[in-house]
């Protein structure tokens, strides 16, 4: 006669089924090779749950003393490293329950009342994702910190601003490093966003449908510092837009990493020199003795279709899925985790070598002096004399092709020359010739001028608290 009341199998059921699973299938269907790590998280959740079930007495005062005291000693193990985790448990709940089913008896067996792993899983993973959240966040903070630095550190030297990678006007170099702060704040404003946004307790929806036990879930919210609980079962067990979202964050900021490692590339090569990226971030070649290869941002660069890729593969994997719960969900944590890692790891090393970073200030200047780079000033200037615009262009025009015949630049002509092709012109047009002069005098909101990049930088300075 078979003990119905004891679970002696290796697993935590099997009432309905006569054989056991298929080794090939567990070895298919486990994620506790990925999964372990939302550990701490599922023991979290747990007590949560089992505090609210003595709560509503459907566990007595002893049972959740035991159950506490069992999740406490397999979290401290699993931390330790000395947890042995079985992949016919297939996760990490399973795991965990199991292990507190066999060290203290039937207690462990009345965890799991009102509750699925469906819930489960998506308490775990919203609380894995909200801690990620938050230290994305600070790292966001870190790397703008290093940006506002070097904003500050280089205030008032000039480089050319580019279009189409040809030299376009000059610009403050302060303003280049301020246009990349403003890219990683709207992404730490995107990840403060999605981290209020999943901020919904997902435990105590049951399976699909709800749960005939009384259970007080705006408790175990509270207890698990989330804003408030999902609204409807249904939607709460196949929703991962939570984590879709949080993909997609990374997406954009490895994004941006990868433009601004784009140009370090090309900034620390010959062609420009307009970079020293220390040699503590660089590596040479096996066979090339001369070699210095800005490595990191490569790496970085290359990386960023990883994350991308971690983006596609959730898109895809919920396109279609009816609802509400399907296995295929179980596909969602290795994109996110790897998305998660590859974002943290990027925008720590980034931040360290910018806080290495050196620039070559004269090469800059001496780049912005070839290149008819104030043309546009000049257009302005005949602008301010009432010329129209497009005339003004054609005039400009003209004159460039003037200067490309004669090899030289705008600012070495005579008036002589210059007012040959517009009366308009006079003696001060050399001021809007020089590069220093076109660059301050562009004080326009959001403008390259000396005098809104120094607010700009006070600005950047007051927002991060670094004064
Ligand atoms: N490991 C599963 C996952 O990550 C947990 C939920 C399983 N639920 C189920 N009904 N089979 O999605």
């Amino acid at each position: 006669m078979t003990d119905t009341n004891k679970n002696t199998s290796k697993k935590l059921w099997g009432g309905r089924f006569a054989g056991t699973t298929a080794a090939s299938v567990e070895a298919f269907t486990a994620s506790i090779q990925y999964d372990s790590r939302l550990f701490k998280y599922d023991i979290r959740g747990s007590i949560a749950h089992a505090t609210m079930l003595a709560g509503q007495s459907i566990l007595s005062s002893e049972e959740l003393d035991a159950i506490v005291a069992g999740l406490t000693e397999i979290g401290k193990e699993i931390e330790a490293g000395t947890f042995d985790f079985k992949p016919e448990l297939e996760d990490i709940h399973m795991n965990i329950e199991k292990a507190l089913l066999d060290r203290i008896g039937p207690a462990g067996a009345k965890l799991h009342s009102a509750r699925s792993r469906n819930d489960q899983v998506a308490v775990d993973f919203k609380m894995y994702l909200r801690d990620q959240c938050s230290q994305i966040i600070e790292l966001l903070d870190g790397i703008n910190i290093a940006f506002v630095v070097l904003a500050r550190k280089y205030l008032g030297h000039i480089m050319p601003g580019y279009t189409h990678m040809q030299r376009a006007q000059p610009v403050q170099l302060a303003h280049h490093m301020l246009a990349y702060y403003e890219m990683f704040k709207r992404d730490k404003s995107r990840m403060i966003d999605c981290r209020k946004r999943m901020n919904l307790s997902p435990l105590g929806i049951g399976a699909l449908a709800g749960t005939g036990l009384p259970v007080d879930r705006e408790q175990v919210a509270k207890a698990l510092d989330f804003d408030g609980v999902t609204a409807n079962s249904m939607d709460t067990a196949g929703d991962r837009d939570f984590a879709i979202e949080f993909t997609s964050n990374c997406a954009m900021i490895q994004l941006h990493l990868s433009r601004l490692s784009e140009e370090l590339v090309l900034w620390s090569g010959q062609e420009f020199s307009f970079v020293n990226i220390s040699d503590k971030f660089c590596t040479g070649s096996s066979m090339m003795p001369q070699k210095k290869n800005p490595d990191i941002p490569e790496l970085i660069r290359g990386k960023s279709g990883r994350v991308v890729g971690s983006l596609m593969s959730l898109l895809t994997l919920m396109k279609g899925l009816p609802l509400t719960y399907n296995r295929d969900l179980q596909e969602d944590k290795e994109p996110v985790f790897d998305a998660a890692d590859t974002v943290s790891s990027s925008l720590s090393i980034m931040a360290e070598l910018l806080d290495n970073l050196t620039f070559n200030t004269e090469n800059m200047i001496k780049a912005t002096q070839t290149g008819f780079m104030t043309a546009t000033d000049l257009a302005d200037y005949l602008v301010l004399k009432n010329v129209p615009f497009r005339e003004a262009h054609g005039i400009v025009g003209r004159l460039v092709a003037y200067c490309l015949e004669k090899g030289c630049e705008l600012e070495d002509l005579t008036v002589d020359e210059l007012i040959q092709f517009s009366e308009a012109i006079d003696r001060d047009v050399f001021e809007v010739l020089s590069v220093e002069g076109s660059v301050n005098s562009r004080i326009s909101t959001g403008g390259t001028g000396l005098l809104k990049v120094k607010e700009a930088v006070d600005e950047a300075e007051k927002q991060l608290g670094i004064v």
